[in-house]
């Protein structure tokens, strides 16, 4: 049986950039249905906590400062088959390398402040899901 969520972050360049509302209607448009949604600004303890899992790439110290900048939007989403259907709906990591008409090929500036996060695991999903919410506010 496939997994049914997924995690997502809109990122503090998109945000910043008013792109919140469009990358929603992306996500809603494809047919998942958000269960948990929130706005908040990461410290930077918290954001180095998040992205633990990179600590030993070149790019981690700056990817930290980039999340830690600004507010971001944290939410849940369901669909079946959730992991791998948003991570074809964002595109590849890297904007240049994104399809067309995905949400990062439409709204990220570079491969670090890339507009949206997605979970790359149905593991990494759950994980990621509790780092920012409780059962009580998944529904
Ligand atoms: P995300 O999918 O949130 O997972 C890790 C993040 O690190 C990634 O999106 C980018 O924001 C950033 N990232 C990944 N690769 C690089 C890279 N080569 N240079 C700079 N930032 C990167």
């Amino acid at each position: 049986m496939t997994a049914n969520i997924t995690f997502t972050i809109i990122k503090p360049d998109a945000v910043q950039s008013n792109f919140t509302g469009k990358i929603i209607d992306k996500i809603l448009d494809a047919g998942f249905r958000i269960k948990a949604m929130k706005y908040l600004h990461l410290s930077e303890k918290q954001a180095a906590e998040f992205y633990e899992i990179h600590k030993n790439r070149p790019f981690y110290n700056d990817l930290i400062k980039y999340m830690s900048g600004g507010p971001i939007v944290a939410a849940v989403l369901e669909k079946e088959n959730a992991v791998e259907s948003y991570r074809n709906l964002i595109g590849a990591t890297d904007p240049q390398k994104a399809e067309p008409g995905t949400i990062r090929n439409l709204f990220a500036k570079s491969i670090e402040a890339n507009a949206v996060h997605g979970s790359d695991s149905n593991e990494n999903a759950a994980i990621e899901s509790s780092f920012f919410f409780s059962k009580l506010e998944m529904f």
